[in-house]
């Protein structure tokens, strides 16, 4: 049994397999009937033991456009609450004759735990603060949509890297694929490790913006916060947040992504992130392809 837990174990290949049926399941649902009958005899539970809009929603919709039965469950309202383990919760979910997981949850590892213990796919939906496989997936496909090529190209991801589970992917993800990768944001909100992945590192947002392609703005994740922080949001807005006017008087064009959710006004400003330069919401729409793609190859191993 495949699985998809994480970027790190990906090959260039199997991210450019991943992308390029992606691509062709773009086409498929840009059509009248946007569905297709490849896993009409699979059942799919997505698992989430953390909040998500984006990334449920974006899963169920690619697993009903592919034909697959479908149940969800949020640990919330669940017996979870009651005291069940996560591998009783799953071990019950799989009684009911259910093909695969995809999971969401706060501790990382958490799907790379349950992969090692259970007869079935598991597709990683984000694991704390370690990987989220799909964004950096769609991301990707946004990315050489919008430019041709990721290769070659400078990202900068800009924000709370600390936290982010988006970064990491991301990084494995456009380093795999020859993309030139930094990372921006203060001092306390970088890891100790990132030298050792091979980035640039910088303290210095225009700069960032001045070197990049890309720029893919992440969140501060407060929920994720063991002590209280340094920047409080008010002077990570002031040394760090991004406005339409910091995109405009840029002297090459520059892409602007983000996974979402934006705190509006922290990190982007709405003229930002509603601007010209933005992609964030053709992420979400290629986030569907992507899972669609994901969970279609995932059931042909
Ligand atoms: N990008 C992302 O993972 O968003 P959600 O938390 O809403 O799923």
């Amino acid at each position: 049994v495949r699985h998809l837990l994480g970027i790190k174990n990906l090959t260039e290949n199997d991210i450019q397999l991943i992308l390029d049926t992606a691509r062709e399941f773009k086409d498929v649902i840009n059509r009248p009937i946007k569905k297709v009958p490849s896993l009409r005899d699979i059942t799919i539970a997505n698992v989430f033991f953390e909040n998500s809009t984006r990334t449920r929603l974006s899963f169920e919709l690619a697993e009903k456009r592919l034909s697959a039965d479908v149940i969800n469950f949020s640990a919330s309202g669940s017996s979870v609450k009651k005291g069940e383990t996560l591998l009783d919760t799953v071990n019950n979910i799989l009684a009911m004759k259910v093909d695969m997981i995809v999971m969401r949850h706060a501790s990382p590892g958490a799907p790379h735990y349950l992969s090692s213990r259970i007869n079935a796919n598991v597709v990683n939906a984000g694991d704390g603060t370690h990987e989220h496989p799909t964004q950096a997936l769609l991301d990707s496909f946004s990315i050489r949509e919008k430019l041709g090529d990721v290769a070659g190209k400078r990202i900068a991801i800009i924000g709370d890297i600390l936290h982010s589970r988006v970064a990491l992917s991301n990084i494995f993800c456009l380093q795999r694929q020859g993309a030139e990768v930094m990372v921006c944001g203060p001092t306390t909100l970088i890891p100790k490790y990132i030298g050792a992945l091979g980035v640039t590192v910088s303290h210095n947002v225009r700069e960032a913006l001045a070197w990049c392609d890309v720029a893919n703005v992440l969140r501060i994740q407060l929920e994720r916060q063991q002590i209280k922080y340094f920047p409080s949001l008010r002077e990570y807005s002031l040394y760090y947040g991004i406005n339409k006017k910091m995109l405009d008087e840029l002297d090459r064009p520059i892409v602007l992504m983000h996974p979402g959710p934006i705190n509006r006004g922290v990190e982007l400003t709405s003229d930002a992130a509603d601007s010209h330069h933005s992609i964030i919401l053709d992420q979400v729409e290629n986030g569907v392809a992507v899972r669609m793609a994901v969970l279609y190859l995932l059931a042909q191993l």
